[in-house]
This record gives C-alpha cells, sequence and structure tokens, in this order.
C-alpha cells in the first residue's frame, strides 16, 4: 500500500457497487477489512485436506459483522432526514446502531431481550449513549414492536429488513474473493435472522454475475440496489452452509419456534426474518442448513481460542462447529476451500467465556517461591 493511503471503510471502497451518491455524508467508523486467516492447527488434526479460513468479522469496529451493514443503514437514514433510528437486537445491532447513531450525531432506540444478551453488548449500547429498552420477551417481541414503532413514528427501522443493511453486508464477500482470487467452494455462517447468509449471497452473486457467468439471482435479492460496476473476478459461487443452535433452529423445524433458547444469545432467534430468501440462498447455491448443540458450539469457541488463538463469541463459533462436522462426515469434501464467517468477537460475552475456560486463575501469595511452584506445575 503507497504511504498516505488511508483506509475509510467500506462504502469509500466499495462505493461503486453500492447505492450512494457522489455528495452522500458517509457515516463510517472504518468498518470492513477484516483478516480472513487460514487455520493451521485445527484443519492438521482432523487429517483432511481442506484448506480452512475464517474471515474474523469480530474484528470490526464495534466487534460484529452488522458494522458494515450500519454504516450503509445510518449513512441512509442520515441523507433522507431521519433524526433517529430503532432496532431490536439480540446484542450486536444494538451495539452497532448506538455507536454510528453517536458518530452520526442522532439518536438509537434500542429494544433488547431482558436478561438475554452478553454483557459486552449492554456495555456498548448504553455507553454510546443510545435509549435501551429492555422488555420482557425475547427478540421476536422486540422485532414484532419495533417494526410497529416505525411505522407510525419518524424513526427509521435499522435491522436487517432494511435492505441497505444487506447492501453493506454483501461487501463481506467481495473481500473474500479479493484476497482468495476466487470464490470458495464452501462458506459457512451462523444464521439467527438469516440476513447476513443473504448479505453474501447478494455480494458472490453480483461478482458472479459481472464475471460473466449466467446468474440471474443478484437481482432476486438485492431490491434494486444493485451497481456492481468492477470487475469480476468470481465466476463461480459458494455453497452456502448455515447452521443454527439446536434450541433455536426453526431452518431445521421448517416451522417458526415460539420459544427459542441456546447459550448462544446473539442466534436465540425463533422468528427470523429473512425466513423466504433463506431458502432460496440454500436452493440456489445448493447448500444446505444444519443445526449444532450448546455444547458443540462452546467446544468449537474454545477449540479456536486454544488452538489457533482466535477468540470468537459463541454464536460465531456454530460456523465452524458445524463446518468441522460436515469436513470429518465427508459433506465437504478433500480438496475444498472453505470459508466460515465468525461474526463477533469473544470479549462481547467475557460471562461465557470464563464460565467454560479450561484453566482458572492460580491464586498464590506475592512470594517468589508459590510463583516459582505454580509455573513447575502447570509446565506442559
Ligand atoms: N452471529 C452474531 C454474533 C450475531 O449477532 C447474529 C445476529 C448472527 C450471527 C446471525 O446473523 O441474523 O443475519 O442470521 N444478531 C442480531 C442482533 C440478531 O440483534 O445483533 P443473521
Amino acid at each position: 500500500m503507497a504511504f498516505g493511503h488511508r483506509y475509510t471503510g467500506l462504502i469509500d471502497r466499495y462505493r461503486d457497487r453500492l447505492p450512494v451518491h457522489d455528495d452522500t455524508r458517509i457515516i463510517s467508523l472504518g468498518e470492513g477489512n477484516t483478516p480472513l486467516i487460514r487455520l493451521n492447527n485445527i484443519p492438521r488434526e482432523l487429517s483432511r485436506d481442506v484448506e480452512l479460513y475464517v474471515k474474523f468479522e469480530g474484528l470490526n469496529p464495534t466487534g460484529s459483522f452488522k458494522d458494515r451493514g450500519m454504516t450503509m443503514a445510518v449513512t441512509k437514514a442520515v441523507e433522507e432526514g431521519s433524526k433517529a433510528i430503532i432496532c431490536a437486537s439480540t446484542g450486536n445491532t444494538s451495539a452497532a446502531a448506538a455507536a454510528y447513531a453517536a458518530r452520526a450525531g442522532i439518536t438509537a432506540f434500542v429494544v433488547i431481550p431482558d436478561g438475554k444478551i452478553a454483557m459486552g453488548k449492554l456495555a456498548q449500547a448504553m455507553m454510546h449513549g443510545s435509549v435501551v429498552i429492555q422488555i420482557e420477551g425475547n427478540f421476536d417481541d422486540g422485532m414484532r414492536l419495533v417494526k410497529e414503532v416505525a411505522s407510525a413514528a419518524p424513526v427509521t427501522l435499522v435491522n436487517s429488513v432494511n435492505p441497505f443493511r444487506l447492501q453493506g453486508q454483501k461487501t463481506a464477500a467481495f473481500e473474500i474473493v479479493e484476497e482468495l482470487g476466487r470464490a470458495p467452494d464452501f462458506h459457512c455462517l451462523p444464521v439467527g435472522n438469516a440476513g447476513n447468509i443473504t448479505a453474501h449471497w447478494i455480494g458472490y452473486s453480483e461478482l458472479a454475475a459481472h464475471s460473466g457467468d449466467h446468474v440471474t439471482a443478484a437481482c432476486t435479492f438485492c431490491s434494486g440496489h444493485c451497481r456492481y460496476a468492477g470487475g469480476g473476478v468470481a465466476g463461480q459461487r459458494p455453497k452456502m452452509l448455515g447452521y443454527q443452535a439446536s434450541g433455536s433452529a426453526p431452518f431445521m423445524r421448517g416451522a417458526m419456534v415460539d420459544n427459542p433458547d441456546t447459550v448462544a444469545t446473539a442466534i436465540r432467534i425463533g422468528h427470523p426474518q429473512s425466513w423466504d430468501v433463506a431458502w432460496k440462498v440454500r436452493e440456489e447455491s445448493g447448500g444446505w442448513f444444519d443445526e449444532c448443540t450448546d455444547d458443540e458450539i462452546l467446544a468449537a469457541q474454545k477449540l479456536l481460542t486454544e488452538k489457533e488463538g482466535i477468540f470468537c463469541e459463541p454464536a460465531s463459533a456454530a460456523s465452524v462447529a458445524g463446518a468441522l462436522r460436515d469436513i470429518r462426515a465427508g459433506k465437504i469434501p478433500d480438496g475444498s476451500s472453505v470459508v466460515c464467517t465468525l461474526t463477533g468477537h469473544g470479549l462481547k460475552d467475557p460471562d461465557t467465556a470464563i464460565a467454560q475456560a479450561s484453566r482458572t486463575p492460580i491464586k498464590v501469595p506475592a512470594e517468589i517461591d508459590a510463583v516459582t511452584r505454580a509455573i513447575h506445575e502447570n509446565m506442559d
């Protein structure tokens, strides 16, 4: 990179493929441009020949992929003269909405399920000065309420039903294709509302459409916002694999789930907002949905932290838990390239992390003998 080049966020980076004008005031915190990390140690232990990558979206400014969508949604809200935004959230959307509203100088109202959001996310929403409304209900209740409020009050809804959200989030697919030089064979994501899996499919489809393959999908999904004009490199599109937590797996049940539950609170969603479109993504991509138990999710989170040095939140680990199972079973065949999206940072949910860490801190007197003994006793 040349000296003096400053990365200024994904809207500036992909301006030609996003619904903005030359004079649009961009609300950005430098989101996007996240690392695609090739896993070394986990695949070695699998003794399978797959190229396994994680796209670490936890390294976005507020610690989750939501920033990609929020920069677009808030930019457009401000362009349209909105003075307030609202969302329902399992935590990450509220953190992103609060931060981008602060950046834009507008108000964020966030509706969250009482007691079921990770501490880091609550801290973010509170610190950024949003109005936090805790409801005695779950995310799905919150979603119903904010849709009703937004239809009557002068506030812009910034959940992923806002089409600008998915436009921002599709850029993760652009980054992956740019880095790999092609689309991966499989792309694995945790699924809640199924907005993100849809957004990635839009991104891959736009690239494939431009590279000359016969693809009609892009415009089915992009709500008329796709303005891709760059050089296509993708050609093929990945099979999209969506993993849900067993206690919150409407796509596995084939029906909405009324009382979803999982340790992965980010995806504790029983009534996905992108239901129809997500089925279309599965069908068009030739992929599949599957479910992971809470134990499998936590085991994958731990594996990533202990074997690869990557700390993601539980919901994110569902993508890796599912991918590893499908690699072992041969459903993802040898020779494949696989990308798993790690949607949020592990620091978001310290309580769950501490509760399941392999080692607890060793408490000793502040004396050299005691510290030396603790080291000797724990030398691997
Ligand atoms: N992973 C994390 C960390 C999330 O926060 C979410 C959704 C998902 C995965 C699922 O993405 O809904 O597009 O399928 N979180 C939303 C929120 C619901 O309110 O923060 P999806």
